[in-house]
């Protein structure tokens, strides 16, 4: 008789999830992934895969990017609008997460309220991924920091300054300060925070650091130029996200002191790289002289979240 149990599946539902040498694991074998994609060589290391991509919100860069490297891994990927499916009818969650895991073999899921991640992942059989919630957007982020590595080397030490909303791509740049040790000043109004709790968890995670480790911090400051004095990387992200256009007119006057402009970008290292997940809205949070200029890196970050999304979907669907 086998007493073994099978091994537990993983889900990606925010960067706690990552232990510090995941991360690392995960952004070699996007490089790997992307230098064979650049040298004309298939990788179909997810043949006769099948992953559900169910959105409950538009995107451009999360769709296509994990519809492709589906594709280019020898798989296919789903496009399930929730408008379309019988989720949007009222079918639980729950219902969902078991009938789809009977099909595909991971789950990606775009949507808002992040507890609907945690109930997808809790009922389905299948690896979930978190394609961006309210509260968290986990391959964006890695995605990021691989950007940040091609460009400058190890992250671990540097100091990111995050200037504007303290939201879902915040969130996942705090907890990613903890992981990997480097030092993040985050610059939001009063009322815009980043949440206590997450803000906490890095904290604790930063101060726990195992001897050997780079400890990485997390400060929250209220003026931009305090946050970005000597930066090596600048990050910033519309200042209403998808679900808060309500609150669009309140939000544009709450932020109209945390543009990103040349004149905040001076006070950073002359080399300081200037990230943004996009979509952008030039003249808001960003100029175009900025986001167009010679710091971006913005099409890159686009780019990898095709590589880093292959390296993922392989780790856990593989
Ligand atoms: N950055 C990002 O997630 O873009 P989309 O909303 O287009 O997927
Ligand atoms: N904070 C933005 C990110 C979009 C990729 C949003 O949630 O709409």
């Amino acid at each position: 008789m086998n007493h073994t149990s099978p091994p537990k599946k993983r889900d990606l539902l925010s960067l706690m999830d990552l232990q510090t040498e995941e991360f690392y694991q995960l952004f070699s074998r996007a490089a790997a992934l992307k230098a064979a994609l650049k040298a004309g060589e298939a990788t179909h290391t997810l043949k006769g895969r099948t992953l559900a991509m169910v959105f409950e919100k538009p995107s451009t860069r999360t769709r296509v990017s994990f519809e492709t490297g589906m594709y280019q891994l020898g798989g296919q990927a789903l496009f399930l609008s929730s408008k379309d499916i019988q989720l949007g009818r009222g079918e639980p969650l729950s219902d969902s997460a078991r009938v789809l895991s009977r099909f595909v073999d991971g789950i990606m899921v775009r949507t808002f309220a992040h507890a609907n991640l945690v109930t997808m992942a809790e009922y389905a059989t299948v690896p979930v991924i978190n394609g961006l919630s309210d509260d968290f957007h986990p391959c964006q982020i890695l995605a990021d920091l691989l950007t940040y590595q091609e460009h400058r080397g190890s992250i671990a030490g540097r100091k990111v300054a995050w200037v504007g909303d303290g939201n879902n791509v915040a969130h996942s740049w705090i907890l990613a300060a903890a992981r990997l040790g480097f030092h993040l000043f985050v610059a939001t109004p009063a009322d815009y925070s980043p949440k206590p709790s997450v803000v906490e968890w890095a904290q604790s995670s930063c101060a726990s650091q195992p001897a050997g480790e780079a400890a990485g911090s997390v400060v929250l400051l209220r003026q931009p130029k305090d946050a970005v004095a000597e930066a090596d990387l600048v990050v910033t992200d519309s200042w209403t996200s998808m679900g808060q256009e309500k609150e669009q007119k309140r939000r544009l006057r709450a932020f109209a002191n945390y543009c990103v402009d040349s004149k905040l970008m001076q006070l950073a290292r002359p080399d300081a790289l200037f990230m943004h997940c996009l979509p952008a809205h030039r003249g808001e949070e960003v100029t175009a002289e900025v986001l167009d200029g010679p710091q971006s890196v913005v099409w890159d970050e686009a780019e990898n979240r095709l590589h880093i999304q292959k390296a993922i979907l392989e780790w856990l669907m593989g």
